[in-house]
């Protein structure tokens, strides 16, 4: 990805924190996230992160958004997910906000990054949603992107078989989650969960660079889908 900004003042060591240049807080940020996330099986590993980060500035950019802020969210919004602290929606906003505040960001900067972190994040299809900025929505679009397509097939199956659930069983069929504890407590088997989630995406998508990126995964998902049952019965 390119940088919108080229250093020109004296190196990281010689700067004082609180003026550490934009693209040096960046990368510091994706270090730190990189080594907390680092051993995660679920589908947040730093993998993740990294593609959330990449497509959220492309859409960022074209959405003309406030870069930093959506660079910023994008790597620290899974900094500590919810489902893996008992639904407890306030620790990745606290986690982002003790690191954002360790480096000297500004307040208001650090408090609009910490807003997108608790605001994005999916939790039943039934569940309402917050209002969003620009920057938030991109960075929401840029983590639903990331569960379509090929990658988010790769990922729903890893989640699933971390869970030790089946594939797929024709007899089980999917249910619209009105509560995220209901969508948190689900067991069912992993292709269930296109129709839970990963088929209604593109229809939540906020910005139109996102909408038409998730138009091409859409697609993908509804032919690999189309292939997996005509294979599962044996007609392929
Ligand atoms: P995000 O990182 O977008 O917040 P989630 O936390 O909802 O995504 O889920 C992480 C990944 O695991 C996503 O790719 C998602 O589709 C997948 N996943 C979540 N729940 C399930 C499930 N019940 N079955 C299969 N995959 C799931
Ligand atoms: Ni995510």
């Amino acid at each position: 990805m390119a940088r919108r900004i080229t250093p020109t003042t004296p190196t990281k060591s010689t700067i004082a924190i609180s003026t550490m240049l934009p693209a040096d807080l960046i990368d510091r940020t994706a270090l730190h996230v990189k080594t907390v996330l680092s051993g995660d099986n679920t589908g947040h590993d730093w993998w993740h992160v990294y593609r959330v980060w990449k497509i959220a500035h492309r859409i960022g950019h074209d959405e003309k958004a406030d870069l930093l802020i959506v660079e910023l969210a994008a790597l620290l919004h899974d900094i500590a997910d919810w489902k893996f602290h008992d639904g407890n929606l306030s620790v990745g906003p606290k986690m982002a906000k003790d690191w954002l505040d360790s480096v000297g960001l500004n307040p208001s900067t650090t408090e609009h990054v910490c807003q997108i972190i608790a605001g994005i994040s999916f939790k039943g299809a039934g569940v309402e949603q917050p209002v969003l900025s620009l920057e938030g929505k991109v960075v929401q679009d840029a983590d639903r992107l990331d569960a379509m397509g090929a990658i988010g097939i790769a990922r729903a199956f890893a989640y699933g078989g971390a869970k030790g659930r089946d594939i797929y069983d024709p007899g089980v069929q999917p249910t619209e989650h009105r509560t995220a504890e209901a969508y948190l407590k689900s067991g069912g088997h992993t292709i269930n969960h296109f129709y839970e989630k990963l088929l209604l995406l593109k229809d939540r998508m906020n910005t139109a660079t996102g909408r038409a990126v998730a138009e091409e995964r859409h697609q993908f998902m509804e032919d690999y889908l189309r292939r997996f049952y005509e294979e599962w019965d044996g007609d392929s």
